[in-house]
């Protein structure tokens, strides 16, 4: 089986779980919501069951939310019709081929969709389409992971003894300077955006005297982290702008980060 195929099955899954952590979630949405207008048509391509596309939709004038998996797809929907958003349309399709979408958006989301590709071909192949629904000036608020803030985070775990939290067999994180590399002359980097201070008190501090293990609906963690990480997130939403961790490389301590992208043409 390819790992197209593979893929696509995990995302059929009634047990999987896109993000199992809440907070994270929050802070990611606020970021996005932090920089779009409500003049905007905006995309989200990969919104998988919409638990935060609907955010978008709310504060935008129109918003197309776009899943592959059919699973995802009907709890979009279920959602969506809950919601009862007039402005927001559901559609099935392929980040790999959006050519129907052409220079049709002022926004585009993506939130952990381009790490769902296990190759830099197709990778960029997804960083091209998305770049294309853009309209001349438009803008990507790109929520992705790399490799070197996942190292970063891994680095200090390992320091105080924890194991690394291991690279789930479905993701294939960004390199830093191969994507910054690759943005050059296609889009302008407006503005970066990281969530360090969260990573290091969930990640690090709390692991230090509490379980957490297993990856997504499998994990088993000690309930503290259920207070912990809200305490974490409030930290974050006090202070987290001023607190950055120095990393080696790239400039996020925690893979999960935001990029807001201008098109250049
Ligand atoms: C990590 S989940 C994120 C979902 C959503 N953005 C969120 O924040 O909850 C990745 C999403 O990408 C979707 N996806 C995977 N391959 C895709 C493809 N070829 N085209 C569009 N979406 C895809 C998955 O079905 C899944 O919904």
């Amino acid at each position: 089986m390819s790992d197209r195929s593979r893929i696509d099955e995990y995302w059929e899954s009634p047990d999987t779980i896109s993000l199992l952590d809440k907070n994270l979630r929050k802070l990611e949405t606020d970021f996005v919501l932090s920089q779009i207008n409500a003049s905007d048509d905006l995309a989200d391509f990969g919104c998988g069951d919409g638990e935060s596309t609907v955010h978008y939709a709310a504060k935008v004038r129109s918003c197309l939310a776009l899943e592959h998996s059919n699973n995802l797809r009907s709890k979009a929907a279920e959602r969506f019709a809950a919601a009862s958003l007039t402005n927001l349309k559901l559609v099935g399709g392929d980040a790999l081929d959006l050519s129907a979408y052409r220079k049709q958006f002022d926004v585009v989301v993506s939130q952990r969709l381009v790490i769902n590709f296990m190759t830099w071909e197709e990778q960029q192949q997804v960083l091209e389409n998305i770049r294309s629904t853009l309209r001349p000036n438009g803008r990507y608020v790109m929520i992705e992971n790399t490799f070197e803030g996942f190292e970063a985070m891994n680095e200090v775990r390992r320091a105080v003894g924890l194991s690394n939290i291991p690279l789930h067999w479905h993701n294939y994180f960004l390199d830093y300077d191969r994507l910054v590399q690759f943005l050059e002359g296609k889009f302008t980097v407006e503005k970066t955006h990281t969530f360090d201070l969260y990573y290091l008190l969930t990640r690090v501090f709390v692991n230090m005297f509490a379980k957490f293990e297993g990856y997504g609906g499998k994990a088993v963690k000690d309930d503290i982290f259920n207070v912990a990480d809200a305490a974490a997130r409030r930290l974050y939403e006090l202070i987290g702008e001023r607190v950055k961790v120095t990393v080696p490389k790239g400039n996020s301590f925690g893979p999960i980060q935001g990029f807001v992208l201008r098109r250049v043409d």
